[in-house]
């Protein structure tokens, strides 16, 4: 089968960061499914995976987002037949999806919803579950709940916020605030349903005020470490959850241990 993979980790500006070449077919594990990929989409992920990571040996493939077709079943499948349309956010652990066939554990394949073509529904899985994993299971907001409370979500027109925006103002009671700096993207944000969209680039302490709100909610999804200290003084005195993306996991408990810090200073919690 094709695929397009590199052999040295590096920028996409090297001329072999991306190249066709042909692989041997997946072996399926018992309850792998085959899919004929219809459909990927480009995530930070690949970029941070293609930078950093140099494959074992040969070619490494990326792309872990897929929409497809049931080719063939492993022994053990439960839940798929051939001919099903699928989509899913992969397993970085394994070889990615942008290869002609791919195989997949069943237990994290989704039916591809018929409203959406391939090339559609392969834009949703990863962001769509970071956005929920972040609002319900990390913030722990229930569905239904959230009168009277407010999201701030920082880097609002995102993959991740586009979609964690719609899914506060679709299932949440939730007040959204989303950021956005340009045009197109306080237009987009607008779209996805935020009710307020304030200018990461201007200060967001001060915007948040003029709307009146206190966020009790804060997903700080893009450029954490230029905000940290807004973020800081918005949540101070009040009962929030902060959530934030780092490159890796130091940069994350640093800062959060510098939060804690600064609010145990000044005896807010
Ligand atoms: N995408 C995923 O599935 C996924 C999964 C897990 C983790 N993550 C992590 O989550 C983070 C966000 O990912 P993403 O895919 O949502 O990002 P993205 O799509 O690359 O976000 C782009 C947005 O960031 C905004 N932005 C740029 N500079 C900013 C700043 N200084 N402050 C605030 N916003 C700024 C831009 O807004 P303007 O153009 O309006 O300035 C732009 O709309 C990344 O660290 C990523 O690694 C992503």
């Amino acid at each position: 089968m094709k695929a397009i993979g590199y052999k040295k980790a590096g920028p996409i500006t090297d001329l072999e960061a991306l190249v066709e070449f042909e692989s041997d077919m997946p072996e399926l594990g018992s309850r792998d499914l085959l899919v004929a990929v219809k459909g990927v989409s480009v995530n930070p992920v690949d970029v941070k995976v293609r930078n950093n990571k140099n494959p074992e040996d040969g070619y490494k493939i990326i792309g872990y987002d897929a929409a497809g077709v049931v080719e063939k079943v492993g022994s053990g499948v439960e839940k798929f037949k051939v001919g099903d349309e699928v989509f899913y956010a992969g397993d970085i652990t394994r070889p990615g999806t942008n290869s002609q066939y791919h195989a997949v554990d069943e237990r994290i394949v989704g039916k591809k919803p018929q409203s959406m073509g391939f090339a559609q529904a392969a834009g949703f899985p990863l962001t769509s579950i970071t956005a929920w994993e972040l609002l319900f299971d990390s913030m722990g907001v229930k569905e239904g709940e959230g009168e009277g409370e407010s999201l701030l979500v920082i880097g609002g027109a995102g993959g991740v916020g586009s979609i964690l925006i719609q899914l506060a103002k679709k299932l949440t009671a939730l007040t959204v605030i989303a950021t956005a700096s340009r045009k197109e993207t306080v237009d987009w944000c607008n779209k996805m349903g935020a009710d307020h969209v304030i200018n990461h680039h201007e200060s967001l302490v001060e915007q948040v005020k003029t709307l009146g709100l206190e966020p009790h909610y804060v997903a700080s999804l893009t450029g954490t470490d230029g905000h940290f200290n807004s973020i800081s003084t918005l949540v101070i005195g009040n009962q929030v959850k902060v959530l934030s993306w780092y490159d890796n996991e130091w940069g994350y408990a640093t800062r959060v241990l510098d939060l804690i810090n600064h609010m145990y200073s000044q005896e807010t919690i």
